[in-house]
């Protein structure tokens, strides 16, 4: 069974204005999330993710359809057993959402207080998350004093604190640079592997996605427009909302402003390689090419690495006899997927 399981879940919030319509930001969603996944859910401001994450926290309750975290309908229960399944789901925030008037220390003391954990049992498991998050050095700073990694170390921390099954984390790493991203992602990874905890990411960059998950969830205007293993939905998105998200990654076709800056400099013809699977290597496609006494440059795309798969487009100019530039298209077509540039 999933331990976490959405089916025909819909949220409407009332209008906000007088007059206008009520808000559907979570639209009749079905998803099953398997303990030590760890999912990626993307969309545009607005789809929904956030509030499809307060959901799951039962931290909202859901108009509609039925939410199972870890075997419980938590549509059904009351506000007592809520706070009992909230244990077991940590959140951490893109703004951190510290207590400025808590020592580092006492900022992840306070979900062991509200869970009622015996105090002789905070100073072993406080510094055991310190460790764990590499704060060990901060306990008794303020949150003032530290980075925006380090606060986001302590959030992790902090939600880690009565060991929950699941961590969610809303745009937790948007207010970092590339740099600190990669640290927390790396730190999220732990969290999953050493701990076996399931973690939810809600993102609109498709790097963090990339770096860190198993499968994506890509959602708009509240509904899952498409779902699947990462490198699937990486190198063959269905969707125009996934394929927006996939191109912020790689550069697939070159689009109308290129094209011209493109023809400018080569007149020759312009075709577009999709790499989607590795049974067919580049070498193989090119010696199709060489062989038939055509030349060619590389002049547009990229090709990235997710999960150790590699996908991605290249645009050629092939140039060269026209019968030969015909047949070596036709050849590299029969291997790859390809796209006229015209
Ligand atoms: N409490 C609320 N009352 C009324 N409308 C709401 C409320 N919370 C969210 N909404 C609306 O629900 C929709 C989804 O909002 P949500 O915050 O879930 O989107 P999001 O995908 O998290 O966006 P972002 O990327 O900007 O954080 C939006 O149209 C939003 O205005
Ligand atoms: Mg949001």
């Amino acid at each position: 069974m999933a331990l976490i399981e959405l089916r025909g879940v819909s949220k409407t919030y009332p209008p906000t204005r007088k007059g206008g319509d009520p808000v559907r930001a979570v639209d009749d969603v079905d998803l099953s999330i398997e303990a030590g996944e760890i999912v990626g859910v993307v969309g545009y401001s607005g789809a929904g993710k956030s509030t499809l994450v307060r959901l799951i926290n039962a931290l909202e309750p859901t108009t509609s359809g039925t939410l199972e975290v870890d075997g419980t309908d938590v549509t059904t229960l009351r506000e007592r057993q809520l706070q009992k399944v909230r244990l077991d789901i940590g959140m951490i925030f893109q703004q951190f959402n510290l207590f400025g008037s808590r020592t580092v220390w006492g900022n992840i003391a306070y979900p062991l207080e509200i869970a009622k954990v015996p105090k002789a049992e905070h100073q072993k498991r406080i510094s055991e998350l310190l460790h764990f998050v590499g704060l060990a050095d901060k306990a008794h700073a303020w949150p003032e004093q530290l980075s925006g990694g380090q606060k986001q170390r302590v959030g992790i921390a902090r939600a880690l604190a009565t060991s929950p099954k699941i961590l969610l984390a809303d745009e937790a790493t948007s207010a970092l640079d590339p740099e600190t991203t990669v640290e927390v992602l790396r730190l999220l990874k732990r969290v999953n592997t050493e701990l076996g905890i399931t973690i939810v990411v809600i993102t609109h960059e498709m790097d963090v996605v990339k770096t860190i998950a198993d499968r994506v969830v890509v959602m708009e205007e509240g509904r899952i427009v498409e779902q699947g293993p990462v490198f699937e939905i990486f190198a063959r998105p269905q969707q125009p909302a996934t394929r927006r998200f996939v191109s912020t990654l790689v550069d697939d076709v070159p689009d109308e402003a290129s094209v011209v800056s493109l023809r400018r400099r080569h007149p020759g013809r312009l075709l577009t390689l999709s790499f989607r699977d590795e049974s067919v290597s580049q070498s193989a496609v090119f010696a199709e090419i060489i062989g038939r006494g055509v030349e060619f440059e590389l002049v547009f795309g990229g090709v990235e690495d997710v999960r150790g798969r590699t996908f991605g487009h290249l645009t050629l100019e092939l140039r060269g006899d026209r019968a030969a530039v015909d047949e070596a298209v036709r050849a590299v077509s029969a291997l790859v997927e390809t796209t006229e540039v015209a």
